[in-house]
């Protein structure tokens, strides 16, 4: 149909407006991004206009700042150094990491008055340099400031490198739902360092490692096979094996999203959700002391055997997964699992409820055929959900 057709019928004219955007954004992998001599930042912001200087704001992690105590000031002098290509319009200002930047509304309206009291506009650039809630935040601030101001992200742990920072969302919390406020924008780039991974404590490291095992479980069997042999180094921590685990769950990300027909999420299947469902509940139920892919682990322990005992999934794959889970870290067991409304209703059941109203639409569950091959449900059985979980709690009995 051609733009702008128009269809009547007795009572009503209606014209059809309609038109595409592309959307594009690199996404680039490095390490020392703030050396001098490593150009990919400037070469970045030049990409739309080379022959200019560009004005840009970084907010930066609190957390990640303490960690990395010469960060702002080998920023400042790789600004300096590049004088000709960035503007940067002052230090970098810091703002609080993990899940508190998120959950206090007036951040976002702090960080606007920065981009406010700074001119930034259009055609300058709010860059973000943390962990992926600080990503979230700066993401909503960008995209609402000026209707969308140039947003570079940097992610700077496991989980927003190789999951949030390549993705298409931002977003903070209120009334106490998880990313209540939040909208669907893309960035102008994103710009993975590895060394800021390394910097990074073990827990985290760990925890971002979940995003990986889910995704090549859903989408890449072959994925997972890199991950089990694999999984020493990767428990170790090798440089080399996390840059690969990043890099090729990143790209599968970028996959689903580029690809999978939906990026902005209008549908009810959310694939890249698998083992989500319960995780989203449990963070909750724990006050975030559990982090999200620690949570995320433990829910795709739960899927795997739902999937098995659903008939779905060979006996013995759910196991493999778990294994390999167990193998990078992570514990496949929270008590929290347990806790019921009450009603005397399992916590985690409510929680499936509560998914489906966030989505919007039919409940959609991504579930296993196969190691790689994620299948789509609607409908959830609580007998076999609490079976799956006392599976869980009995495989951790000494
Ligand atoms: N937008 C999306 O699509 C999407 C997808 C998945 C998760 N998320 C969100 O991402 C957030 C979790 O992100 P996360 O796992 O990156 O953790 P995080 O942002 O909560 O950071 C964890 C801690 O690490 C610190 N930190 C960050 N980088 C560091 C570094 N290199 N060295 C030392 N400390 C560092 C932070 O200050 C914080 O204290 C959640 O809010 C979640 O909702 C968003
Ligand atoms: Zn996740």
């Amino acid at each position: 149909m051609a733009t702008q057709d128009v269809k009547t019928n007795t009572q009503t004219t209606t014209h059809w407006q309609r038109f595409a955007v592309p959307f594009e954004f690199p996404v680039c992998f490095t390490e020392n991004l703030f050396a001098l001599d490593n150009t990919t930042l400037v070469d970045t912001l030049s990409r739309i206009e080379p022959d200019k200087r560009h004005r840009a704001l970084i907010f930066l992690d609190d957390g990640l700042a303490q960690a990395s105590p010469t960060l702002i000031e080998d920023i400042v002098a790789y600004a300096t150094h590049h004088a000709d290509r960035i503007d940067l319009v002052t230090r970098p200002v810091l703002v609080p990491g993990g899940e508190k930047i998120k959950s206090d509304i007036h951040f976002v309206e702090q960080m606007q008055q920065t981009l406010y009291d700074h001119r930034i506009d259009r055609h300058s650039y709010a860059i973000a340099i943390g962990g992926g809630a600080v990503l979230d935040a700066v993401g909503l601030v960008a995209a609402t400031t000026h209707r969308g101001v140039r947003h570079i992200r940097i992610p700077t742990t496991v989980l927003s490198q190789n999951d949030s920072g390549v993705g298409v969302k931002n977003g903070v919390n209120l009334y106490g739902a998880k990313n209540y406020i939040g909208t669907f924008a893309p960035p102008f780039a994103v710009l993975n360092d590895i060394s800021f991974v390394m910097g990074l404590g073990e827990r985290d490291k760990i925890a971002g490692m979940a995003e990986a095992v889910k995704v090549a479980l859903i989408r890449n069997g072959a994925f997972f096979q890199w991950l089990e042999k694999n999984a020493d180094q990767l428990a170790t921590f090798g440089k080399e094996a996390l840059a690969t685990l990043i890099r090729r769950c990143a790209e599968l990300h970028m996959h689903q999203i580029g690809h999978g027909g939906d990026p902005f999420e209008m549908g009810s299947a959310r694939p890249l959700d698998y083992g989500h469902w319960s995780a989203h509940k449990l963070e909750g139920l724990t006050r975030y002391h559990v982090r999200h892919g620690e949570a995320v682990a433990i829910g795709i322990a739960l899927d795997a055997r739902y999937s098995v005992l659903s008939g779905l999934l060979d006996a013995g794959q759910e196991t493999r997964i778990c294994f390999l889970l167990e193998h990078l870290g992570f514990k496949l067991w929270h008590p929290a699992l347990e806790k019921t409304t009450a009603e005397g209703e399992l916590e985690v059941i409510v929680g499936l409820q509560e998914f489906r109203e966030h989505l919007g639409g039919e409940l959609t569950i991504t579930l296993l055929s196969d190691i790689g091959v994620g299948v789509e449900v609607h409908e959830m059985d609580s007998n076999l959900v609490m079976q799956s979980i006392q599976w869980l709690k009995a495989r951790q009995a000494p």
